[in-house]
């Protein structure tokens, strides 16, 4: 049995905010939730979360989830934090400790370290950096683990070592009962520090068997908002590699921002400074234009999205093109072969196969047939101040420029509304509607002069 346990209840000071730091997010995902769903991954069998600062709201974020919140009223240390943990543990099972502020470990790293505990050994997942400094250090002797210094404890010589500790421990939670009980806080910190075990792992002949991860930025922590906008930039890079690998032409891979799951057929062209939040699917020959924000959405195969577009929860099928400018809310639906042009926006409506509503327009809570032409401007009045009502317009309508439809309404099929008309009643199939005033003439108006004064 595997559980994990994951410390998430320091302050973060240097993040300078109201919200624990572990809320804070990357790729629109909070780095305590990626350090979650990463142990999903492992098949975790419970998951304990150490919370202190903001306890609420860290239970509050990850409401629904199978989670056993363990409460740190003081912040003694990384040492202490894992102790109290200790009641809530199997005896017989590997225990994974993993850090809430360390969010792309990949699942397959902490793999290597998974059948680590036993009764004769441990895990550890270490990484040599350039630059050590501010991580606990480990010390060898020859190839065995002897220790692990923390920076502030560490003498002149430690601190010229490279190989740090990343905070991932695996161990048989056997030991952990028996270790964590004589931590002591005579440090440079008055800490209790997790990673003291390690010596006393050494001191019972027990080994402490180490493992690398792939790549650096995976056991890189955030402290404040510079590393988190860098680790930020790395992520956006790995996903960004990830879809030129399967296909899609990045226009420029340093200027696209995915917070969520993007997928993407083949051939698909992305320009730059497009966001995609939550689930996008594209299908094959996609082409989003530059500086389109697209959340929840299904984009069907060799529909065009031009610039500054911004998609919302909604489901576009084959060949349409849409934008630029262009602003598709919540519920639409776009049949094959939709056009929708600059300015226009769509709200819970679905658009038949080839119909076209190019410039200018709202059409919300509507059905609209196929081969139907909205003209420039026109509306659909859904809304009373009340409750929100329905317009449909069915197939091979001609939408005359600057109408308004004043829902509920129904526009039979190859009927016309004349441009400037204000539809309050439904129009029979083939008709034509003319609602506006009649235009006069006057003959021999003069143009008025100007006072005197
Ligand atoms: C820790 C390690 C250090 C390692 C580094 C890697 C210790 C003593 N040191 O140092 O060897 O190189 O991480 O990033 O373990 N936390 C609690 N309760 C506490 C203290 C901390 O939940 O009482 C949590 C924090 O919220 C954080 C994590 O534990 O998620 C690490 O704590 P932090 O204080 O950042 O440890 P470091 O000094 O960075
Ligand atoms: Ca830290």
């Amino acid at each position: 049995m595997l559980e994990v346990i994951i410390l998430a209840a320091g302050k973060g000071t240097r993040m300078r905010s109201n919200t624990p730091k572990v809320l804070h997010t990357l790729a629109g995902k909070s780095f305590l939730q990626h350090v979650i769903d990463r142990t999903a991954d492992l098949g975790a069998d419970k998951i304990h979360v150490v919370v202190g600062h903001g306890a609420q709201m860290v239970k509050q974020s990850l409401q629904g989830q199978d989670i056993n919140y363990v409460q740190q009223t003081e912040q003694l240390g990384t040492g202490h934090a894992v102790k109290q943990v200790l009641d809530h543990l199997d005896p017989s099972s590997k225990t994974l400790i993993l850090y809430g502020d360390v969010p792309l470990t990949k699942a397959s790293t902490l793999q290597k370290l998974i059948d680590h505990p036993t009764a004769t050994s441990m895990g550890l997942l270490t990484v040599n950096l350039a630059n050590p400094k501010g991580y606990g250090r480990i010390v060898r002797d020859g190839m065995r683990v002897k220790a692990i210094v923390e920076q502030k404890d560490a003498s002149a010589q430690q601190l010229e070592i490279n190989e740090v500790n990343t905070g991932v421990m695996a161990v048989s939670t056997q030991h952990l009962l028996k270790w964590l009980p004589k931590l002591k806080n005579d440090n440079a910190q008055g800490e209790y520090y997790l990673t003291d075990i390690i010596a006393m792992s050494d001191a019972e002949g027990i080994e402490i068997k180490t493992a690398q991860p792939d790549e650096e930025h995976e056991v890189l922590g955030v402290n404040n908002r510079i590393q988190q906008a860098e680790l930020e930039r790395i992520h956006q890079k790995a996903l960004a590699n990830e879809l030129m690998v399967n296909g899609v032409t990045l226009l420029d891979p340093s200027r696209i921002d995915i917070r969520g799951c993007l997928s993407a057929g083949k051939d698909c062209v992305i320009d730059v400074n497009c966001v995609f939040q939550g689930d996008v699917v594209l299908g094959d020959g996609v082409y989003i234009g530059a500086n389109c924000v697209i959340t929840q959405a299904t984009i069907g195969d060799h529909t065009h999205i031009k610039e500054f577009s911004h998609i919302e929860d909604a489901r576009l099928k084959q060949h349409c093109i849409v934008g630029p400018y262009a602003r598709l809310r919540p519920k639409t639906e776009l049949s094959d072969n939709v056009k929708i042009g600059n300015f226009v926006e769509i709200k819970k409506a679905h658009i038949g196969e080839g119909s076209k509503v190019n410039h200018l327009s709202y059409i919300g809570d509507a059905q609209l047939g196929k081969g139907v032409n909205v003209g420039a401007g026109s509306i659909t009045c859904n809304y009373d101040g009340v409750n929100k009502h329905q317009t449909i317009i069915n197939d091979g309508v001609f939408i005359g420029s600057n109408s308004v439809m004043i829902a509920p309404v129904e526009i039979g099929g190859h009927s016309f509304t004349a441009a400037g008309s204000t539809i309050s009643s439904s129009v029979p199939s083939g008709q034509l509607a003319v609602a506006r005033a009649k235009q006069r003439n006057i003959e021999g108006w003069v143009r008025p002069k100007k006072d005197d004064k």
